[in-house]
């Protein structure tokens, strides 16, 4: 905790979000790897408050259990019928015991391009000058919707926050809105709610009217107008969350490029907030970089790849991919058009070529199953090349089992390694192998029928057919020879 952190940040996230059209509450849609109200949370989180509180409504276990469901569980107050925002936060206040003595800040949850700074600031101004309560406002090209903050004409003042439905004509010409983003002297927030009335358009308790409450009763009323008015955006529908997601996904990038990721084409390129890189990473277009994704020094991912919770050693190359909660090692390579499932784990210099699918598997160091393979459930040493379109056997229809395959081995091409099944270290296999019992170190397994050539078969049972006139052509031109 800092010495500018507030008491409390309250997030408003009860509402259903009608215009979603959704089964999902609003403020479980996500973007760029975060709900809506995981977004406000984590730049909640950067103010380092005393209590952080999530109000909750419509679909409340649903929204509560989200909440509860990373590393760092969320307290939540409940309101049970949608009264409004000030409402809400008098939920949320009786969550924190009635009244919070220093700076609550009230947020709310559908907001996620609202950063931790512009809250920071926000709080900031709020101190600096003594406030009881501080807005913070944009101008903003169309300010249909939102409530107008209305200005005393003379000293510029901060007056009231009218809501649109209760606007006049010349009130909804006001450009300047209100964010819903709120600092409030705790001390004096729980008396002024208490105060407010119901008597608007919508029948509702405004948080907005505790502004005029505290100015009539001689308090310091403050604004601060945020930088940028896209941070504000409210999420309301489904063309809003693309252009949030949008929006996000720029910011995210820039931060990207500027700490020394290449992107070679921003438009086509999707970045989680939760992603990680270091510099001189590379990206080509029509990749997405999701979840915990780290890309290391010098590594190269795309084009067209989704690399989702994967770690990518540096100087690894990834082509063409779909990795899920893989670990790629350092130079490792991976594709064109492989599939790395769950529980890879590429060793340093290893490959995972082309048309190749692995689940569950640990490659050694220099390894490689360069083109047309499956390998699930298997370990594999270092040093070893398995051949084109081998299968690790792993499902007997029961249960799945475990291949095990040496350093330094050569496998043909087509073999069936069936689980369980361990192959010693520097074996050879020959092509066409279906392994189904364990392999000593230093051997040569040969396990396919043997090859047996019966000749004159096609002049016999294909008298007259293309083939036949063709093997006759060949024998006179090698008689002709001889
Ligand atoms: C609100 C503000 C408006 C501001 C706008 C910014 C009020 C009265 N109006 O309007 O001045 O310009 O936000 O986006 O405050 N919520 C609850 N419980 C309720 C009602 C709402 O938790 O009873 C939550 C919603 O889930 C949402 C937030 O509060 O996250 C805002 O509610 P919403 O209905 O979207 O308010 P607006 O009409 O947009
Ligand atoms: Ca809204």
């Amino acid at each position: 905790m800092s010495a500018t952190s507030p008491a409390a940040v309250v997030v408003l996230a009860a509402g259903e979000g009608t215009r979603m059209k959704s089964k999902t509450p609003k403020v479980l849609h996500e973007i760029s790897g975060r709900s809506l109200v995981g977004h406000v949370v984590a730049a909640a989180r950067e103010l380092e408050p005393q209590h952080l509180v999530v109000v909750v409504g419509h679909a409340s276990e649903q929204v509560t259990a989200h909440l509860n469901a990373g590393d760092a569980p969320v307290r939540t107050a409940f309101q049970a019928e949608q009264n409004g925002t000030g409402h809400a936060v008098r939920m949320g206040l009786e969550e924190l015991g009635g009244t919070v003595d220093r700076t609550v800040i009230v947020v709310c949850g559908d907001t996620p391009l609202l950063s931790g700074e512009t809250l920071g600031a926000l709080a900031a101004t709020h101190a600096a000058d003594a406030n009881a309560v501080t807005v913070l406002t944009a101008e903003v090209p169309d300010s249909t919707g939102y409530g107008r903050i209305v200005r005393d004409p003379a000293t510029g003042a901060v007056t009231e926050i009218v809501e649109h439905k209760d606007a006049t004509d010349e009130q909804r010409a006001i450009r300047e809105i209100n964010s819903g983003v709120f600092a409030f002297d705790g001390s004096l927030l729980a008396d002024a709610l208490g105060k407010v009335r119901t008597d608007n358009s919508q029948g509702e308790e405004y948080l907005t009217d505790v502004l005029s409450i505290l100015r009539a009763a001689g308090h310091r009323v403050g604004a601060s107008v945020a930088g940028d008015h896209r941070e504000i955006l409210g999420i309301n529908n489904r063309l809003q969350l693309a252009e949030a997601r949008r929006l996000l996904n720029d910011r995210l990038l820039e931060r990207a490029m500027l700490a020394g990721v290449t992107i070679v084409d921003p438009a086509s390129t999707l970045i989680d907030a939760t992603v990680t890189y270091e510099r001189d990473a590379l990206v080509h277009p029509g990749t997405q970089l999701l979840g915990s994704t780290h890309l290391g020094e010098d590594s190269e991912v795309g084009p067209n790849s989704r690399i989702e919770d994967t770690l990518v050693g540096p100087g690894a190359r990834i082509d063409n991919t779909v990795t899920l909660s893989a670990e790629i090692g350092p130079g490792a390579t991976v594709g064109p058009y492989a599939y790395l499932r769950p529980g890879t784990r590429l060793g340093v210099k290893a490959k995972a070529g082309t048309y190749v699918e692995m689940k569950n598997a640990t490659i050694g160091e220099g390894t490689k199953v360069p083109h047309l393979s499956y390998v699930g459930d298997a370990t594999i040493g270092d040093h070893t090349n398995i051949g084109a379109a081998s299968v690790f056997v792993n499902y007997d229809g029961v249960a799945k089992h475990h291949t095990t395959i040496g350093s330094h081995c050569r496998t043909g091409s087509d073999n069936m390694f069936v689980a369980p099944v361990t192959v010693g270290d520097g074996v050879y296999t020959a092509a066409g192998s279906v392994i189904t019992k364990d392999v000593p170190s230093g051997s040569l397994a040969v396990a396919r029928g043997q090859q047996r050539n019966i000749e004159g078969w096609v002049a016999r049972k294909r008298p007259g057919s293309a083939a036949a006139q063709a093997a006759q052509a060949s024998s006179q031109g090698a008689d002709g020879e001889s």
